[in-house]
């Protein structure tokens, strides 16, 4: 970390919970100002009276867009959560576009670990599009490459429990699965202080596999868990079976996929770098979020 860049520091998707995590770690730096962006302006009305500018703006209006960026800044923008094929790529075109025009002096970006072609995570393309997009920009930028999110294992930790076993289709692969909490950090810490172009893994301080997640599990629960691989087809039935869309099967399998392949492997200091302090480990974030993991939170 370095001395803080004047703002404004534009945060977009400002009402999710990276977005919304994102401005309380602004907030609580004493950044100033904040330009908070969200579909949902009334959601945000509390945050109007904590002195943050909130400003309506949707990535699919690119009009309305040029007034939410107005006055430029630096800029965050957050992958949106729009999965159906094609569309969160043109979304994010609008973003970069009006960044463009509106005199944006640099942008963040959330993306993903390893989005090159031999990604087998369904939508990798739209982040690996998305970094090209900006960089023709020639506006500087830190691209975040945000590997798997840690909270997902609240759920997949849930259903173990549940089951009594971890069932995976991640084979003897590895993730540098790392919180929301530490992502949202990264993104103020980039927003503040990074100069030039870089592209930065946002990891745990270390990659764990399945097995690992299990025998946490079973340390948290007090019950032996084993992890039990499974073929993508088997887990992809099985989700479908407990409700899941068959396109979201398909998303949640090749994140497998993508561990058993090597491509989530990554553990890096740039979140420390960036903030100052080490990431928090998948067992610390486990055993601190206990009662989520037995269905009890
Ligand atoms: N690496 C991982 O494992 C992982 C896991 C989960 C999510 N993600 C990515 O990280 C992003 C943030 O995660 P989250 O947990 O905060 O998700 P979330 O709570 O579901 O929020 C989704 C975000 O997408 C924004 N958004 C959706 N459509 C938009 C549009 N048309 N224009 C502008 N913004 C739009 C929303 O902004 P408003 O509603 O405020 O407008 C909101 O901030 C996700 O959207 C996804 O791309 C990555």
């Amino acid at each position: 970390m370095s001395k803080a860049i004047n703002g404004p520091f534009i945060v977009t998707g400002a009402s999710g919970q990276l977005g919304s995590q994102v401005i309380e770690n602004l907030l609580a730096r004493g950044a100033a100002p904040i330009v908070a962006i969200t579909r949902t302006p009334n959601k945000l009305a509390a945050l109007l009276e904590r002195g943050v500018d909130v400003r309506a703006g949707d990535f699919n209006d690119p009009a309305a867009l040029g007034t939410a960026f107005e006055g430029g800044g630096r800029l965050l923008i957050i992958s949106t959560d729009d999965l159906e094929p094609g569309k969160r790529l043109a979304a994010h075109r609008n973003a970069v576009s009006a960044a463009k025009k509106a005199g944006v002096s640099h942008i963040v970006y959330t993306s993903l670990t390893n989005p090159d072609e031999n990604s087998p995570i369904g939508f990798a393309a739209d982040h690996r599009e998305t970094e090209v997009l900006i960089k023709q920009t020639g506006i500087s930028h830190t691209i975040l490459r945000n590997c798997l999110d840690a909270d997902l294992l609240l759920m997949n930790g849930q259903q173990a429990v549940g089951a009594g076993a971890l069932y995976a289709a991640a084979g003897a692969g590895k993730a540098g699965y790392v919180t929301r909490a530490d992502c949202a950090r990264a993104a103020a810490a980039a927003l503040l202080y990074e100069t030039g172009s870089t592209v930065r893994d946002v990891t745990g301080p270390e990659t764990v596999g399945q097995s690992d997640i299990a025998a946490i599990l079973s340390e948290v629960t007090g019950k032996e868990i084993p992890y039990v691989p499974i073929t993508r087809d088997a887990l992809v039935s099985a989700m479908v079976g407990n409700g899941l869309p068959e396109f979201m099967a398909d998303v949640f399998s090749s994140f497998d996929m993508a561990i058993a392949e090597g491509c989530l492997d990554v553990a890096t200091s740039d979140v420390e770098e960036l903030t100052g302090h080490e990431p928090q480990s998948v067992r610390d974030f486990l055993l601190a979020n206990t009662a989520a993991v037995t269905g009890q939170g």
